[in-house]
C-alpha cells in the first residue's frame, strides 16, 4: 500500500530558511517579483537568485517550472528551486508546480516557502500525487519518503483544504494500488479483502460470493468467471451520508486478469491485462474518498469481480448465457468480457437501489484507444445534463473526457440470430456498439454514463499529476462531480 507524503502548513519564519535541511523551493512571480522569503534566500546567497531571474533560461521556463540551484552558498539546504509562480496563478499552473516540487524532491524532506501565494491547495494536491512511486514489490530497502512543510502567512487557513487534499491522494493511491498490482497477487479475493478492510473508515461493505450471484441470476457475470479458480464475486460499498435521498451508483469492471478466455489473447502485450480492473479501481478509490472526506452525499459502488482464463470449464464462443435481466447473450467472443460482468452488476445496481443515476467505468475496449489515444476517456451518456456535468468536472479537474455517440444504427449491430444479442459487433465502433450493448441494461429513464478508461487507466508515459503508469483517472472528477451536485446541506 503507497501512503501519501505528510503535508503540513507552517507560520513563516524568515530566520528559518537558511538552516532548512533537505531541499527548499521559493516562488518567483513570471514578472520577477520576489516575495521576503525570495528576497531572504536571494541575500543568503549573495544575488544568486536575482541573477538567475535575470538570466535567459528563466524566460524561457513556463509558469509552474523551476530551477533548480544545487549546494547553494549561504544555506544549509542541499538544493533551491526557484519557481516561476503567480501570486493568482490558474488551478493548472499550481497543480504543475506541486507535481515539479515533487519530482524535485524526491525523497527528501521539502520545505516550501510560499509566502501568501493564493492556490496552495491546487500545489499541495500537485506535490502529493506527483510523490506516487509503487515500490511494493522492489526487495531493495526503501528509504522512507519525507514530508513537507508548506510555510505561509496564514497556516491555519489551509487545514481544511490539506485534510481534504489527503483524503483525495489516499483515494487515487488505492485506485493507483490496485491498478499497479500483478494479478497473482491481486485475485479476486484478494480484491474483496482490500475492500472490505474499508469497513474501518465507516463505509459498508458486502462481497456477494457465487452461490449469491447465482441465485440472483447473474449468467453473464458468471460465465466470464467459470474457467477460473479465482471464484467470482460482486463487492457493494455503500456510503450514506446525505440523508434520504436516492444514490448515485457507481459501478466498476473488475477483471483481475484478462486472458481473453478462450478467444485468447495474443501473448505480445498480454501482461498489461493486469489493469483491467480499472473501473474497479477508480470505484475503490472515489469510495474511499469520500468515506474519508465524510461526504454529505449517498453513493453506492459496485464492481464486478472476475477472472477470465481458458480451462476446460472456460466459456465457449457460441455459448449463450441469461443475464440476470432475463436477456439472452450469444457469446461470440470470450475477450469481450467486460460488457457481460458489467450487464449484470448495471442491471442489480438499478433493481437494488433505484439511484438517481448511474455511471460505469471499465477498460472495456482497445477501440477507444485506437479512437482517443491515451489523453482522454470515452464518454457515453443517455442524458446530456449528467453528461455535461460529469464532462465539466473532468474538464476542471484536468481528466481527459470526451463524448461519444450512441444510436440505434450501432444497436443494430449487436443482433444474433439465436438469442437476443450477441456480446460483439464486429470492428466498425468498436467501443459504440460495446457501449450499446451495456444500454441494454439500463432501465428506462435511468441516467447513464459509461466511460471507456482502456486508454486513461494505465499509460506509458509521465502525466500532469502521475509519473509513468498508473494514474488513478477519474477519482478527482467523479469526488468533484459528487462534491458539486450531490452534497446535502
Ligand atoms: N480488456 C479488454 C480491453 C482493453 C484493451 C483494455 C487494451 C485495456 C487495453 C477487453 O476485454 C477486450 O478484450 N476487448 C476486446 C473486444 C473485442 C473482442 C470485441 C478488444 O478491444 O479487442
Ligand atoms: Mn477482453
Ligand atoms: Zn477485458
Amino acid at each position: 500500500m503507497t501512503t501519501p507524503i505528510t503535508i503540513t502548513a507552517i507560520e513563516t519564519d524568515l530566520d528559518a530558511l537558511a538552516g532548512a535541511g533537505g531541499k527548499l523551493a521559493i516562488l518567483v512571480t513570471p514578472d520577477g517579483k520576489l516575495d521576503l522569503a525570495a528576497r531572504r534566500v536571494n541575500r543568503l546567497t549573495k544575488g544568486a537568485v536575482a541573477r538567475l531571474i535575470a538570466s535567459e533560461p528563466w524566460e524561457k521556463i513556463k509558469p509552474g517550472e523551476g530551477f533548480v540551484m544545487g549546494f547553494p552558498a549561504g544555506l544549509t539546504a542541499e538544493a533551491v528551486s526557484v519557481v516561476k509562480l503567480d501570486r493568482r496563478p490558474t488551478v493548472t499552473e499550481a497543480r504543475k508546480a506541486g507535481a515539479e516540487l515533487a519530482k524535485f524532491k524526491g525523497d527528501a524532506a521539502l520545505m516550501v516557502a510560499a509566502g501568501n501565494q493564493g492556490r496552495m491547495r491546487e500545489l499541495a494536491l500537485g506535490l502529493t500525487l506527483r510523490a506516487y512511486a509503487f515500490t511494493d514489490h522492489k526487495t531493495e530497502e526503501q528509504k522512507p519518503n519525507q514530508g513537507a512543510a508548506l510555510m505561509i502567512n496564514k497556516p491555519e487557513d489551509l487545514t481544511d483544504d490539506l485534510a481534504q487534499v489527503a483524503s483525495l491522494a489516499e483515494g487515487v493511491f488505492l485506485t493507483r494500488d490496485l491498478v499497479a498490482e500483478p494479478s497473482n497477487v491481486l485475485t479476486t479475493q484478494e480484491f474483496a479483502d482490500r475492500l472490505e478492510a474499508m469497513r474501518d473508515l465507516g463505509l459498508s461493505v458486502e462481497v456477494l460470493e457465487e452461490d449469491a450471484l447465482e441465485a440472483l441470476g447473474m449468467g453473464a457475470l458468471l460465465g466470464v468467471g467459470q474457467g477460473s479458480d479465482s471464484p467470482s464475486k460482486v463487492v457493494v460499498m455503500q456510503w450514506t451520508g446525505g440523508g434520504e435521498e436516492a444514490p448515485l451508483a457507481l459501478v466498476g469492471k473488475g477483471v483481475v486478469f484478462d486472458t481473453g478466455g478462450i478467444s485468447i489473447k495474443p501473448a505480445a502485450g498480454m501482461e498489461d491485462m493486469t489493469m483491467d480492473m480499472g473501473g474497479a479501481g477508480v470505484v475503490a478509490g472515489v469510495m474511499r474518498t469520500l468515506a474519508l472526506r465524510k461526504a454529505r452525499a449517498n453513493v453506492v459502488g459496485l464492481v464486478g469481480l472476475v477472472e477470465n482464463m481458458p480451462d476446460g470449464r472456460a466459456q465457449r464462443p457460441g455459448d449463450v448465457v441469461t443475464s440476470m435481466k432475463g436477456d439472452t447473450i450469444e457469446v461470440i467472443n470470450t475477450d469481450a468480457e467486460g460488457r457481460l460482468v458489467l450487464a449484470d452488476v448495471l442491471w442489480y445496481a438499478q433493481d437494488r437501489f433505484a439511484p438517481s443515476g448511474v455511471i460505469d467505468l471499465a477498460t472495456l475496449t482497445g477501440a477507444i484507444i485506437i479512437g482517443l489515444g491515451h489523453d482522454n476517456a470515452g464518454v457515453f451518456g443517455n442524458d446530456d445534463a449528467f453528461t455535461n456535468s460529469f464532462l465539466k468536472s473532468a474538464r476542471a479537474e484536468g481528466e481527459g473526457a470526451w463524448r461519444m455517440p450512441l444510436g440505434d444504427s450501432y444497436d443494430k449491430l449487436i443482433k444474433s440470430q439465436v438469442a437476443d444479442m450477441k456480446n460483439v459487433g464486429g470492428r466498425a465502433a468498436g467501443s459504440i456498439t460495446a457501449a450499446q450493448f451495456l444500454q441494454r441494461f439500463i432501465k428506462e429513464g435511468c441516467p447513464w454514463i459509461h466511460l471507456d478508461i482502456a486508454g486513461v487507466a494505465k499509460v506509458t508515459t509521465e502525466t500532469a499529476l502521475a509519473p509513468k503508469g498508473v494514474t488513478g483517472w477519474g477519482v478527482l472528477a467523479l469526488d468533484r462531480m459528487i462534491r458539486d451536485g450531490y452534497e446535502v446541506e
